[in-house]
């Protein structure tokens, strides 16, 4: 499978990606594009390192309709079979979501649907997990669909908070474990080679 990695900032999850797949030619994925929300993020460097074509797409930069033309354009032209956000911090044109319906995929680093929605990532994501009182965040896999963090969830994987966490120490540690499901969820989808209907199962990795 083709991928597209959207990208908004130090792309640590697109390395996962590259140093799962990249090594072996004959992997059931390779990272064919980075889609990059400005210019000069961490995620562009990883990239051009790596070989991998990237595009910066910026949609406060022009029209709407051309910001959807030329993502339109991008993920054609390399033949995209998957799209993953990966620290995508701007909005998907309508017409890319439906176009990949059951195609597209975000890592989103709480347990969904807990601590997720309009507002909810980076560090406010870990501030209010650990304002809550929950003993357990982790990382989640999910569809994208028109509504953010409301897809149908793929993959979580639990952390413990700890007592007198930190909202830094608690994004490294979920950070960690992001590393490792999102290229298992990647895999997963790349095997099964068909869009995923929007009432998949879990694939439960939290377990392994
Ligand atoms: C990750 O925590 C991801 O879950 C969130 O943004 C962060 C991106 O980190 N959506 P990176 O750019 O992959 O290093």
């Amino acid at each position: 499978a083709r991928i597209a990695v959207l990208a908004s900032g130090g792309g640590s999850n697109l390395q996962a990606l590259i140093d799962r797949f990249h090594p072996d030619p004959h992997a059931s994925a390779r990272v064919a594009l980075v889609i990059a929300s400005r210019d000069g993020i961490g995620a562009i460097g990883r990239a051009e390192r790596a070989g991998i074509d990237a595009v910066v797409l910026d949609a406060r930069a022009v029209t709407a309709d051309e910001f959807r033309d030329s993502f339109l354009a991008a993920l054609d032209t390399h033949r995209i079979d998957l799209v993953v956000l990966a620290g995508w911090l701007q909005l998907v044109p309508a017409e890319v979501v439906a176009r990949y319906h059951g195609r597209m995929i975000n890592i989103h680093p709480a347990l969904l649907p807990a601590f997720g929605g309009h507002g909810m990532y980076g560090m406010r994501v870990h501030r209010a997990v650990i304002q809550s009182g929950a003993r357990v965040s982790g990382a989640t896999v999910h569809l994208v669909n028109e509504r953010y963090d409301e897809g149908a969830i793929l993959a979580q994987w639990p952390v413990p908070v700890l007592p007198d966490d930190t909202p830094e120490a608690l994004a490294a540690r979920v950070l960690a474990v992001e590393h490792r499901l999102l290229p298992l969820a990647v895999e997963a989808i790349a095997l099964h080679a068909r869009p995923l209907p929007s009432g998949s199962g879990p694939l439960a990795f939290g377990l392994m």
